[in-house]
This record gives C-alpha cells, sequence and structure tokens, in this order.
C-alpha cells in the first residue's frame, strides 16, 4: 500500500505536465503509486532512487486506445504477442495499451475476449480490452453482459469488410443500446462499404488493382456518409459512440456538431493521417502504406491537423499493425488483399509531439490530454492518464528538444519498416516508468517481466460519466 508522502523512487528537476496544466515539482513514488508532488525546491527524500529530468517534461504515461496485439485478420497474422507490442510501446513512453478482442469466424465475442485477456498476462505494462461483434444473435446480449463483468465495455464494430466483420444495421444498432445499458462506449470503424466496393470495382475494371490505387478505392466520401448513417443511429439510441481513426476535418466537424447537439460522440485520429500523404502511394512499395481509411492529400492531411490543433479531436490512437514487408508485398499488386494497417504503437507520441507541440505548438496539456488523459478517460481506466497523488506510477522523462531520425533498426515493434524510415522528429522520452518500475533510462531496457495487468474498465453509470463528457479539449477548460 502507498503511504502519502513516502517514497522509493522520486523524479525532481522537472515540468510536471497534466492535462489540466503544469508545474515544476518532484513526483514521490511507492508501492507503484504516486504518492506526492513536492514544491520544485523541497529536499528530497532520502533512501529514494532519485531520476533527474532537469529541462525536461515529466508526463503521465501514454494510455494508446487503439492497439491491434497480433490479431489475425483474414488469413494474415500480425508478428508480435503482447510482450512485443508492450515492450516497444514502454520504449515509445506507452505505459498503458489497449487491445481488441475481434471475434475470428466461429468464435463468439465472449471467447475472443476470454483468449485475449489470457494472452495479454504476459505483458510487459498495462492492458485493457476492447471486444468486438460482428452479427448480432440471440446470445450477444449476454455475452456483452459477461464481457462487462470481465471489464470490457468497449465494443468494436466496422462497417465495412464485407464477408469479413462488417456489422449490418441491426446489429449495430443493438450493440449501442446494449453498450450503452452496460455504461460503455461503442467504438466504430467508419467507412461506407458499398461506396468502396464501387471504387474497387471500377479499379479492377480499368486495371488498377496495385496498392498505387489504395487512396482511391476508399475515398473520403466513404467515410463521411457512413459517419453520418452512425451518428444518426447514435443519436436515437442515445448512446455514446467512439470514431476510431478519423481522416478528415469534415468528419471530424460531424462529431464536433453531434457532440454541441448533446449527442455524446468522440474523435480518434492518428499519427500517420497527420504527418504523412497519399503521396506515398505513387512511390516505392506503396503496399507498406496501405491501411483503412488510407492516406489522405497533403490539403486533407493539413485540413485534419488544423481541427486536431482547434481542440476538435478528443484522442490519437496508433492504430498499430505490426506486419512485416515481406507479408505486405506478398500481394502488393492487388491493394484489395494487402494486410492493412501500420506499425506505430512505439513512435506514437514521438511523432505526435513533433507534429503538433514542436512544428505547431500546441501546448504541451493538450497533448497530454489526447496522448494519455482522454484516452484512460473514454475507456474508464481509473489511475491513468494523470500525475497527482494516488494516481498509477506511470511516469515518462521527455525531452521536448532531442532532435533524431527514426530508423527500424532503433525500434522494437516485431517488424522490419517503420513508415517514418528517415523522418527527423523532435521530443523523446529519455526515461519511462511504469508501475513504479524504470523500465527504460538512458542505460536501456530494463525488462520487469510480464507484469502487466488486465485494466478493468469502469462504468459510466458508476458516475464516470461525468469523467467522459469533461474530456479536456482545449485551453480554455484549463485553470
Ligand atoms: O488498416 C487498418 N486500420 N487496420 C487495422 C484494423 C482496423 O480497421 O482498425
Ligand atoms: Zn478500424
Ligand atoms: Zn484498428
Amino acid at each position: 500500500m502507498s503511504v502519502p508522502g513516502q517514497a522509493d523512487l522520486v523524479v525532481h528537476g522537472g515540468t510536471v505536465v497534466n492535462a489540466t496544466g503544469s508545474r515544476a515539482a518532484t513526483v514521490l513514488i511507492a508501492g507503484g503509486r504516486i504518492t506526492a508532488l513536492l514544491d520544485a525546491n523541497s529536499p528530497l527524500p532520502s533512501h529514494a532512487r532519485a531520476i533527474d529530468a532537469t529541462g525536461q517534461l515529466v508526463i503521465p504515461g501514454g494510455v494508446d486506445p487503439h492497439c491491434h496485439v497480433g490479431q489475425r485478420l483474414g488469413d494474415v497474422s500480425m508478428l508480435d504477442d503482447h510482450e512485443q507490442a508492450s515492450i516497444a510501446a514502454l520504449w515509445g513512453g506507452t505505459t498503458t495499451i489497449i487491445d481488441f478482442a475481434i471475434p475470428e469466424p466461429g468464435q463468439t465475442p465472449l471467447e475472443a475476449a476470454h483468449t485475449r485477456l489470457k494472452q495479454a498476462g504476459a505483458a510487459r505494462c498495462d492492458t485493457a480490452l476492447h471486444g468486438g461483434v460482428v452479427a448480432w444473435d440471440h446470445s450477444t446480449r449476454g455475452q456483452l453482459f459477461a464481457m462487462a463483468d470481465l471489464g470490457v465495455r468497449t465494443t468494436k464494430l466496422f462497417t465495412t469488410y464485407r464477408d469479413g466483420v462488417m456489422a449490418d444495421t441491426e446489429t449495430i444498432r443493438a450493440v449501442m443500446a446494449t453498450t450503452e445499458e452496460l455504461g460503455g462506449v461503442t467504438l466504430i470503424h467508419a467507412e461506407q462499404n458499398h461506396i468502396i466496393e464501387t471504387h474497387q470495382k471500377d479499379a479492377a475494371a480499368a486495371g488498377h488493382r496495385h496498392s498505387r490505387f489504395m487512396a482511391s478505392m476508399r475515398p473520403e466520401q466513404a467515410e463521411l456518409e457512413s459517419v453520418k448513417q452512425v451518428l444518426t443511429i447514435a443519436e436515437q439510441e442515445q448512446a455514446s459512440v467512439y470514431f476510431v481513426h478519423q481522416t478528415t476535418a469534415d468528419v471530424v466537424d460531424l462529431v464536433r456538431q453531434a457532440r454541441a447537439r448533446g449527442v455524446r460522440v468522440y474523435s480518434e485520429t492518428c499519427p500517420h493521417y497527420l504527418v504523412l500523404d497519399d503521396s506515398l502511394y505513387e512511390k516505392q512499395h506503396p503496399e507498406r502504406y496501405v491501411c483503412c481509411p488510407p492516406l489522405r492529400s497533403t490539403a486533407t492531411r493539413d485540413d485534419l491537423r488544423a481541427v486536431v490543433l482547434q481542440g476538435h479531436v478528443d484522442t490519437i490512437g496508433s492504430d498499430h499493425c505490426c506486419y512485416s514487408t515481406v507479408q505486405k508485398s506478398a500481394h502488393a499488386d492487388d491493394a484489395v488483399n494487402v494486410p492493412n494497417g501500420l506499425p506505430g504503437v512505439e513512435t506514437r507520441l514521438t511523432v505526435t509531439f513533433d507534429s503538433l507541440v514542436s512544428s505547431q505548438q500546441m501546448a504541451v496539456e493538450d497533448f497530454v490530454a489526447l496522448t494519455s488523459t482522454n484516452p484512460a478517460r473514454l475507456n474508464g481506466l481509473r489511475g491513468k492518464g494523470y500525475i497527482a497523488p494516488g494516481a498509477d506510477a506511470d511516469l515518462v522523462v521527455f525531452d521536448p528538444h532531442q532532435r533524431r531520425a527514426v530508423t527500424t533498426s532503433d525500434l522494437h515493434m516485431a517488424t522490419d519498416y517503420t513508415p517514418y524510415e528517415g523522418h527527423s522528429f523532435t521530443g523523446w522520452p529519455t526515461t519511462v516508468i511504469a508501475g513504479g518500475r524504470v523500465v527504460v533510462d538512458p542505460d536501456g531496457f530494463h525488462d520487469p517481466g510480464p507484469i502487466g495487468r488486465h485494466l478493468r474498465a469502469q462504468s459510466q453509470l458508476d458516475g464516470h460519466r461525468h469523467l467522459m463528457t469533461s474530456l479536456v479539449r482545449d485551453a480554455t477548460q484549463r485553470p
């Protein structure tokens, strides 16, 4: 048990950043928890290991709300497991990952959740889990209740990938209603499938199947139409809905307008949609950048960045999917069959910091809100996403001035490429503390073993709704 003011570890000399404000302070840690924040000039407690964060930021450990770990989608499996993904996450300053239990053919949502929870036992950082539903049947409601008992209260649905994981409208409606009853949130991958299939058919007829043509096969219009439809259902069901990986200012704006009408809806985007663009599909190895939705034009990317800077996006998730260049290139000439998704759990904080804070002068508090505080709140993860007495001791000493180029050989994800190879970014973690243990420091990685706990999502109905509707969105909400 942690006692206020006790410490076996202290972090001193840095600027402690919360979503609600920053101050020079010393953080005291004992028993895996933060026990006190002292004024910067207070004497350090004796007998405690001291981490000197002078000149650096001390931020809450990152919470990655969107991380596929070793998942099988269609015929292909991602290459990592919970050990590898969590180690890569920690290297990058993320101390909590939220994985997905998307049912495979023949598997029920509850079976998928049980399987994933068992696998997550190997994680080196704390984990939480999103469930998934493909098709509603007489047993689904009971399964969602059983999953909530396991602490899984967020459920992902797809409006695309027919013959795969696509859910029909009645499934979407029923999952939203039941998830709401359970005090949870429905996650939506929104792309209108028939628009995509029409574009894919037209592309095939023109002989344009190659990954080079990826962007044109899944146009912005598909995302826009799907978000509109899902918002209508959410409003009718009075459900809480979170749109994963939004790629355009237009869809973020639809969410913002719905929110203004009182609908509990939220926007997530990903670092790659803020930094990369669809010109990569015209260069070498376009298949390495195949993700759904695809990378957009530079104009769309810049507009998306602008709405993030205006405070209209709630979270930044990695949408981490670990495939190798061999897996990607096996179907390069047929974009529809390229395993989709990009590796990114390790680069999420740095790419986001560089593109929003270093390059665009977003406040560091808003960066913390997007990458840690808001993902923790929206997923009902108590003790995560802030630095204060009683919080879990997940901290990152982050150097806001360090600049270096990304190269695969320096990264720890279970793949042989990064979409950011050669890009220089400013802002890197230098020390990472997870559950009160120093796991990354200038000497390297100190493997704590499989200490990651499965975090049970709190119900919004237990007073958590207040937290969720008071997300920190912009500077005007700071004291
Ligand atoms: O391309 C992507 N995003 N793949 C991962 C699965 C998903 O849709 O989130
Ligand atoms: Zn998705
Ligand atoms: Zn995803």
